[in-house]
């Protein structure tokens, strides 16, 4: 038989998941899980928030929630495991041993580092500038070679095959190559016009937990225009609502919009309200199993404990193969 291929990808324990997170990673996840070639590891990265300033009862319950998260949006524990990152120390072990092959300047140089610095001056932290050093340790101790991810997330992946090159290199390891799986959401747009979705801007986001009076509140305040032109426009607020028409009505409903934007004319309240409930149609389901998670902490332990058993008897054998190739065993 062959070997199934590794699948490993995590979401930040930083507070609620939006849509860039589901489309850009959870969508990725589902489509690999439920593929038979792979072999899928998804984790909870906990200990990436401690890069940036966090509250410590916060960072306890949202641990918690990106897992109920996974759950209700059908990452099933039967097919995948999941885990919480720090539940398997040796990802910090492995993350050691590979910043010995990584240069500071490169690290400093990474777009990621740079906007995060410029958000937060004043923690400019050692584990900021590690964060892609630990996040190449989650991907290759498990010689995972497809890793669901946002665009957002490219110069991350880039780190942890050079890593991977350099350790073989260098120390005669077999670490893949480990390369992007993109979905159509790769890049989920910002509700206000400019940029990506993310946690971190205010009014850029719809979370996975919103109800519909919610969904229709946020995408109000996104910025439009008179709703007709000569030519379409390529970025800000409408192309970005497009672009959201295309992810959750499909392409036709899009270029139905588009022909009206350069003929008659686009009624934005009319595309809103249809865009609304289009999203919410897809968190519906999505929402109600997060009710009943909630309904089961027992469950949601089992989960988490069995989920760091497996990773952990995994990771325990990489990290003792590193070892024993560095020199320290
Ligand atoms: P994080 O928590 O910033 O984001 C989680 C996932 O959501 C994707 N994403 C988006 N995708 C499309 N459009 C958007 N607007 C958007 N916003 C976020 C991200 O690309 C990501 O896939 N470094 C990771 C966490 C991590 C990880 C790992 C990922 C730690 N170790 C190992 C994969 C493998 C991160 O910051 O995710």
């Amino acid at each position: 038989m062959k070997a199934k291929k590794r699948v490993l990808s995590g979401i930040r324990a930083t507070g609620r998941l939006h849509l860039g997170n589901y489309l850009g990673a959870i969508k990725g996840m589902l489509a690999l899980q439920a593929d038979p070639d792979y072999e899928t590891l998804y984790m909870v990265a906990d200990a990436h928030a401690l890069t940036t300033p966090y509250n410590v009862a916060e960072l306890r319950q949202n641990r918690r929630e990106v897992i109920i998260d996974y759950l209700a949006a059908g990452l099933d524990p039967q097919k995948s495991i999941i885990f919480l990152q720090a539940d398997v120390i040796e990802h910090f072990e492995l993350a050691f041993y590979f910043s010995s092959v990584t240069t500071i300047a490169k690290m400093q140089h990474l777009p990621t580092f740079k906007d995060k610095v410029k958000q937060h001056p004043h923690h400019n932290s050692m584990a900021l500038l590690n964060y892609p050093v630990l996040m190449a340790a989650d991907i290759l101790i498990y010689h995972a070679t497809d890793v669901p991810v946002g665009v957002d997330q490219k110069p991350h992946l880039e780190v942890a095959r050079e890593i991977a090159r350099k350790m073989n290199a260098t120390y005669g390891t077999d670490f893949p190559e480990p390369k992007m799986f993109a979905t159509k959401g790769e890049h989920v747009p910002s509700l206000k016009g400019k940029g990506k979705m993310s946690k971190s801007v205010a009014g850029s986001y719809i979370n996975l937990t919103d109800d519909l009076a919610t969904i229709k509140k946020r995408l109000a305040d996104a910025p439009t225009d008179s709703g007709q032109g000569e030519k379409l426009p390529s970025s800000g607020g409408v192309a970005n609502l497009l672009t959201l028409v295309e992810l959750f009505q499909g392409s036709q409903q899009r270029q139905k919009y588009e022909a009206q934007y350069l003929s008659t004319g686009l009624r934005y309240d009319q595309l809103k309200a249809k865009l609304a409930q289009a999203i919410y149609q897809e968190l519906k389901p999505i929402q109600s199993k997060r009710a009943q998670l909630e309904a089961q902490p027992a469950y949601v332990d089992k989960v988490i404990a069995s989920g760091a058993q497996k990773a952990r008897q995994l990771a325990q054998q990489t990290v003792k193969d590193v070892k024993t190739k560095l020199g320290l065993g």
